[in-house]
């Protein structure tokens, strides 16, 4: 029976009377990369710092760890990445986690501030003051304030945001490491959806503030199936052409007259069997439903932009 970590109910954010985060329902299971996708303005971080105790919800429940949400118990459990890392410029990266270590109250500092900056690949930035990091090398610091007291939640909004590829994908196997090895639970946006398909077990995807569809990876990939396009300027009589002669069922005739067919057929056995029948093709080709297709298709055009 799968642990649902985070969960919420009717969450709702009004900004000046206009919702930015509308009746939001959500759910997070133990262990899982959550992907949290919408375009922007959607409401995604508006939706993190309410979980992160940062925004106070206009109306709505919100559960942590099968309990509602608490400062004190949110604190101890949770690591947070939203926008500004909130860390003092004048300060250099090496204080700013020790402030940070000395405020959780982890008991071994040094080391703990010493784990996360490897973790992440500041250590040799340890002593240079924070205006004076690279966007890249804050966004790191961000995610080492975020790791620091080894959360059970993480998180993270936009993490890999102005990092250089090598960085992308150094945070990519650190957070497959931490889920793998220590059980993280993981919620991240990212526009990079390529990327998040790398390391996600399951996504939620917002529009306009409102959840419209939660789905796992291995749901999604069922979904984003292989398929032989055709088009054809008799769709109804292929459809029926195929079912007689290669027994396929399972097509699509869309609304336009392209047909869809799922499964192994051959597309040179289509082809031969609607030449047979005396079907026109004027075209017909192998395709594979992409993630982003599927992404946009539900994430839609904002009614007022
Ligand atoms: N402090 C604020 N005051 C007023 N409106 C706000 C405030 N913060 C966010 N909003 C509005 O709430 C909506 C959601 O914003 P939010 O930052 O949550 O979107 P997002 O999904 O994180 O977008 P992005 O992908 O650009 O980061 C937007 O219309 C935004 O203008
Ligand atoms: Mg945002």
């Amino acid at each position: 029976m799968p642990q649902t970590i985070l969960r919420t109910a009717g969450l709702c954010k009004n900004y000046r009377g206009r919702p930015a985060v509308d009746h939001l329902d959500m759910q997070v299971e133990k262990g899982a990369i959550y992907g949290f996708i919408g375009r922007n303005g959607a409401g995604k971080s508006t939706t993190f710092k309410m979980l992160a105790g940062l925004a106070r919800p206009s109306a709505g429940q919100i559960e942590l760890f099968g309990q509602p949400l608490t400062e004190a118990a949110a604190r101890r459990r949770l690591g947070v990445l939203i926008e500004d890392t909130g860390a003092y410029p004048g300060l250099s990266v090496q204080e700013n986690c020790r402030l940070k270590a000395a405020a959780l109250g982890l008991e071994d500092e040094k080391t703990a501030v010493q784990r996360v900056l490897e973790e992440v690949g500041l250590q040799d930035s340890a002593r240079k003051a924070c205006k004076q990091l690279s966007m890249g090398q804050r966004r790191r610091l961000g995610l080492a304030l975020a790791l620091l007291g080894s959360p059970d939640l993480l998180l993270l909004d936009e993490p890999t945001n102005g990092l250089d590829p090598e960085g992308i994908r150094e945070v990519r196997s650190l957070l497959l490491r931490l889920q793998a090895e220590r059980g993280v639970t993981i919620v991240i946006s990212s526009h990079l959806l390529g990327e998040l398909e790398k390391i996600a077990t399951c996504y939620g995807i917002l529009r306009a503030g409102h959840m419209v569809q939660q789905i796992t990876a291995a749901e999604l990939d069922a979904r984003c199936r292989d398929y032989i396009a055709l088009q054809t300027s008799e769709p109804h009589r292929a459809a029926a052409a195929l079912e007689e002669t290669l027994k396929l069922r399972d097509y699509e005739v869309l609304p336009g007259g392209e047909v869809h067919i799922f499964g192994t057929a051959d597309p040179a056995a289509v082809t031969a069997a609607l030449a047979g029948a005396g079907v026109p093709v004027q075209g017909i080709g192998a395709h594979r439903q992409e993630l982003e297709e599927y992404f946009l298709a539900l994430m839609g055009v904002e009614e007022d932009a």
